[in-house]
């Protein structure tokens, strides 16, 4: 298995995430690429000045190359530590803008010495944005391994890894189909275009609603299967996403993240050393790739695992799964620590929630999403409060995992939360002449 050897190791390639050698491979006729640029060897430098020119060289052609890989195959190689998961993927599919960026997160009221940093998943890209995008690059790279035409994925009806999917597979020319469940007065009703239902209908998926109280009873698995069943039965070749992309196999997409933290750690200094990593958890996937990765890396950050929906219980139960499936051997209660944040419920939001993630935005420029990181956050913030001891002095990375689309489900809540708004008073005296504003 090739590991390291793969990559062009030099002192600046903390500050991009790998690249390897090896040819790209075109995913179909439609996205091929030119060859990727070889990259000059590692060298060894004896002056400062000159190794900054150099790295600034060596970044702009690492920036380059993984501009020309989007929506490329290419072969995977796993970190080293990482080297005894299996199985381990053969490929993955360039979909997501990555490295996304990490920078201090000014917010109010911390802990004493308490500093906040932000991942941006939520930058991962914009149709594709948020923590999906890293799982789908292996997911779909399967998909096109498989020789599928189509993918199957489930999720509620403002569900975020279903309009990643949706568009993922339409940028690698596969058909999508979407189950999406919603309330039983709604499932013969248009969904209407409501935030990420919007782009799902764009790209022209295969929208097939499907009420909460028929999805309790049948359940994700059996409805995905039953759809696939459906396809085979009409010639197609359909590939099926589990919820969230949350399998095995798309805990790699955090197993890399982990990887590219470690690179912008290293290329820090040592500066963003982190203690802790916090990230909403709905699937359970990230929580699993983030804590396996932080503990078999360099990372060793204590990884929190805020759940939007059922329990901690549940969450260490499914997490143990997808690690068993990667030969981890290791104990989910020992690498995760799974923390309740349901609230309410599902992407249920109290006035309180919504109203934190106003002050954060008007506080910081950084919009949270309602159902994820909005309520991780607020929890996180509220822990803060309650237990000031357990967080003073520690470096904490929390992971924005996207999901903004969802905020325009909200709009009627948060409605009276953002009026600042008025009709513009422009004095009598202010010259006036028809014609005279340009409206382009
Ligand atoms: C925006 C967003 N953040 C976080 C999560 C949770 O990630 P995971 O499903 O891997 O637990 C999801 C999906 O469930 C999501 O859409």
């Amino acid at each position: 298995m090739l590991t390291c050897s793969r990559y062009f190791y030099s002192v600046t390639h903390f500050l991009s995430p790998p690249i390897t050698t090896t040819t790209t491979t075109a995913v179909n006729h439609l996205f091929s690429r030119p060859k990727p640029l070889l990259l000059s060897p590692p060298r060894s430098y004896s002056h400062s000045h000159t190794m900054n020119q150099d790295n600034n060289k060596t970044n702009t052609h690492h920036q380059l190359h993984s501009s020309i890989e989007f929506l490329t195959q290419k072969p995977y190689s796993p970190p080293l530590w990482a080297t005894g998961l299996g199985p381990v993927p053969s490929h993955t599919v360039s979909l997501g803008h990555l490295p996304t960026p990490i920078h201090r997160w000014n917010l109010p009221n911390l802990p004493r010495n308490t500093e906040v940093y932000l991942k941006r998943d939520d930058l991962s890209g914009m149709q594709l944005s948020g923590n999906k995008v890293r799982k789908l690059e292996f997911l779909m790279a399967d998909a096109l391994a498989q020789g599928a035409d189509c993918v199957v994925t489930v999720g509620g009806i403002q569900s975020n890894h279903c309009r990643a999917t949706a568009v993922a597979a339409k940028y690698l020319n596969l058909d999508c189909y979407l189950i999406l469940r919603t309330s039983k007065v709604l499932a013969d009703q248009d969904p209407g275009l409501t935030g990420n239902l919007l782009v799902e209908r764009l790209v022209g998926a295969h929208v097939q609603l499907i009420s909460k109280e028929e999805y309790g009873q049948i359940g994700s698995v059996a409805l995905a299967n039953a759809l696939k069943e459906k396809l085979i039965k009409e010639g197609r070749k359909p590939y099926v996403i589990p919820v969230g992309g949350s399998n095995s196999l798309g805990t790699w997409g955090y197993i890399e993240a982990v990887r590219e933290i470690e690179q912008q750690v290293e290329a820090s200094g040592g500066r963003l050393k982190f203690d802790d990593i916090v990230v909403a958890c709905g699937s359970g996937g990230t929580v699993a790739g983030l804590s396996l990765g932080s503990q078999l890396g360099a990372l060793k950050a204590k990884v929190h695992a805020y759940a939007v929906c059922d329990d901690p219980d549940y969450f260490y139960d499914f997490v143990q799964g997808l690690t068993d499936g990667l030969n981890a051997g290791v104990n989910s209660r020992d690498i995760a620590d799974v923390l309740n944040a349901k609230g309410l419920g599902y992407a249920m939001n109290t006035s309180e929630e919504l109203k934190f993630v106003k002050e954060i935005a008007a506080a910081t420029g950084v919009v949270l999403d309602p159902v994820y990181s909005g309520k991780a956050a607020y929890r996180m913030m509220e822990d803060m409060a309650e237990n000031p001891a357990k967080w003073e002095g520690r470096k904490v990375l929390f992971i924005h995992t996207g999901g903004l689309l969802g905020l325009y489900d909200k709009v009627d809540q948060l409605g009276s939360l953002v009026g600042n708004w008025s009709r513009m008073d422009v004095n009598e005296s202010v010259p006036r002449k028809d014609g005279i504003g340009k409206m382009f």
